[in-house]
């Protein structure tokens, strides 16, 4: 295989190329998602996680969760600790589009893995067994799983991972994206690449997607190089720098200030346009000011960001922005 331009399958399913937007929870929904596939590069996005029991009450902010506008080809990201649950929250995802439905088994949120699901899978191995059994028997699509290394430090030198991909096979699942923290390490340290290397010489029948640090362009070819994983999925990396995708593909693709300024105006008016007023302005304020980091002017932009209360004073702020950049 040749990273990173190369397609590979999960199952039937078909990806343009080796990078992955990874699933974040609160960011990676149905207009961020559009914004990223626009910037253009990665072959996979993910919705963010989708509570299976939020589904299946026919909660409308879990509903619309699975909201999406033609990418494909799109995973859907399910969690949640009840192999009943998640069966019917995967039937509901491949109804709504999905191409692939997606069990969340990293997620370290307490008030996730109170409840069993997340990370808290990894510690009951028959259990998670059953969730993914009662995925893959529920859907037509791929089943894949996210996974942490472990819940600590001592599940993981144990090596137990390794019995779960085992068990992921026998299961069923077609794709396996690793982030190798543990739980207890919730995003402190580093991730220990090591792992993905050990899960890619399990020799599993499916691709092995590396997850974790990968903040440039280098950082990729390194991972695959040093993991020989299938394939890359990129999280917070992708936040700071909606471009890296691109890069990966390009090394020649440089970045200026002014595609940086107009990417945040491309975000805010998708944002805009697909969300409630009130609810795009939350949105914007909150992740509005990632892409302008070290832009000129950048400061006074993130100020004015936060004080903005309408789509107006938002507008205004990047024309600012963009006055002082040029400057
Ligand atoms: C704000 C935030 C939200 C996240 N939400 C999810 C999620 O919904 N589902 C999931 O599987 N992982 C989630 N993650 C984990 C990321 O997908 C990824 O595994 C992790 O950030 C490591 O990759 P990175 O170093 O490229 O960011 C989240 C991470 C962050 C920082």
């Amino acid at each position: 295989m040749s990273f990173p331009h190369d397609p590979f399958r999960i199952g039937p399913v078909e990806v343009p190329n080796r990078l992955v937007m990874a699933p974040l929870h609160e960011i990676t929904d149905q207009p961020f998602r559009k914004f990223i596939r626009e910037i253009g590069g990665v072959g996979l996005t993910v919705s963010e996680m989708i509570s299976s029991e939020a589904l299946i009450r026919h909660a409308v902010k879990a509903e619309r969760m699975m909201a999406a506008t033609g990418e494909k080809p799109l995973s859907m990201q399910v969690s949640g600790g009840r192999p009943e649950a998640l069966a019917e929250g995967a039937r509901l995802c491949e109804a709504a589009g999905a191409d692939l439905v997606d069990l969340n088994m990293g997620c370290p949120a307490s008030n996730v893995t109170k409840g069993g699901a997340g990370s808290a899978l990894l510690r009951d191995i028959r259990l998670a067994e059953r969730c993914v059994t009662a995925m893959v028997k529920a859907v037509r699509v791929p089943v894949t799983v996210k996974m942490r290394a472990g819940w600590d430090a001592s599940q993981k030198d144990r090596g137990e991972f390794l019995d779960f991909l085992r068990m992921f096979e026998a299961a069923g699942v077609q794709a396996l994206a690793i982030h190798p923290r543990t739980r207890a390490q919730q995003y402190e340290g580093h991730a220990d690449w090591c792992i993905i290397a050990r899960a890619v010489e399990a020799g599993t029948s499916y691709p092995v997607i590396g997850n974790g640090d990968v903040n440039e362009a280098a950082d990729a070819f390194r991972m695959v190089e040093e993991t020989g994983c299938a394939a890359v999925m990129i999280g917070r990396g992708a936040l700071y720098n909606p471009f890296l995708f691109r890069q990966i593909l390009d090394p020649g693709f440089a970045v200026t200030t002014e595609m940086r300024i107009d990417a945040t105006l491309r975000l805010f008016q998708i944002l805009l346009d697909l969300l409630e007023p009130r609810e795009a302005l939350h949105k914007i304020k909150k992740i509005g000011a990632w892409f302008t980091k070290g832009v000129p002017g950048g400061h006074g932009f993130r100020q004015n960001l936060h004080a903005a209360s309408d789509a107006q004073a938002l507008l205004a702020a990047i024309d600012a922005l963009r006055h002082q950049g040029a400057a």
